[in-house]
């Protein structure tokens, strides 16, 4: 499988910005084949990557039910479909997870699911996982293994302490996580020390900085794809330096 990086944090701190600056970086310095994973169920990583959605795995596993041709087995089925939700772009992959499971037993859809999932992953050298606010994504995903971990802040203390929570939490749910990194995002000048303080949870692991950006926000404002940013812009510049040490061996 390939490397896993999945990012996390409070709501609306950056993680599905970063995560499609990190598909850029990726893509951009040759570590390639990349498969973005969008397991926000109100998704939008696309809009970020500049690139349309042709389904999620939510609708696949819905229509099991009902859609499966007699002529075809529900593995067959269910393979062609992710493969057509797949959207290829350059350089990258792109999945959608979409809403999570109704009431009712899934289990059956649900294991065709991971184990196409889990030959599909195969294919990718990078593994980028845009979560959802909160905590109880984790259980969404299909593998229990994270290479990199972005927690995502901005400078808040209510940012600050769903960080910690999320890093104590990753252990909790034994999940292995190999790496972990704490950025704090939409800062004005640096770190502000009683938020370095609260991140203290951290450790040892980097703490980074990725500065307010306007012509972000701006582009966002336009529904521009973050991702055509020029590079110079500050929040790109300071993401692909994180990315840049981050990623260094890999
Ligand atoms: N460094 C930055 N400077 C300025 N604006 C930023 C910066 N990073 C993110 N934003 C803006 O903040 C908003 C939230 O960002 P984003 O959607 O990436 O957060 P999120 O953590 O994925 O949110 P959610 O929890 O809803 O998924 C967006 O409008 C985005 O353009
Ligand atoms: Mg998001």
């Amino acid at each position: 499988m390939g490397y896993t990086i999945a990012l996390s944090g409070k709501g609306g701190t950056g993680k599905t910005t970063l995560a499609g600056l990190l598909v850029r970086y990726l893509v951009k310095t040759g570590r390639k084949p990349v498969l973005a994973v969008d397991a926000d169920s109100n998704f939008n990583l696309n809009e970020v990557l500049g690139i349309e959605v042709e389904g999620t795995l939510g609708e696949i596993r819905e229509g099991i039910r009902t859609e499966v041709p007699s002529s075809m087995t529900k593995d067959v089925w269910m393979d062609i479909k992710v493969q057509q939700s797949l959207v290829e772009a350059d350089g990258f992959d792109l999945i959608v997870m979409g809403r999570p499971e109704g009431a009712g037993c899934y289990c059956a859809a649900n294991s065709i699911l991971s184990g196409i999932i889990e030959k599909l992953v195969k294919n990718y050298s990078f593994l980028v996982v845009d979560n959802e606010a909160g905590m109880e994504h984790f259980s969404r995903l299909t593998t229990r293994h994270i290479d990199l971990l972005i927690v995502v802040t901005d400078p808040s203390k209510r940012g600050a302490q769903a960080a910690c929570r999320i890093n104590e939490l990753v252990g909790d749910l034994g999940l292995y996580v190999g790496r972990r990194c704490a950025v704090v995002n939409m800062a004005r000048n640096g770190v502000p020390e009683p938020i370095a303080k609260d991140l203290e949870c951290f450790g040892e692991a980097q703490l980074a900085f990725i500065p307010e950006d306007l012509t972000l926000a701006e582009f966002d404002m336009e529904g521009k794809p973050t991702v055509n940013l020029p590079e110079d812009s500050p929040a790109v510049a300071a993401a692909f330096e994180l990315f840049d040490g981050l990623l260094e061996e890999k």
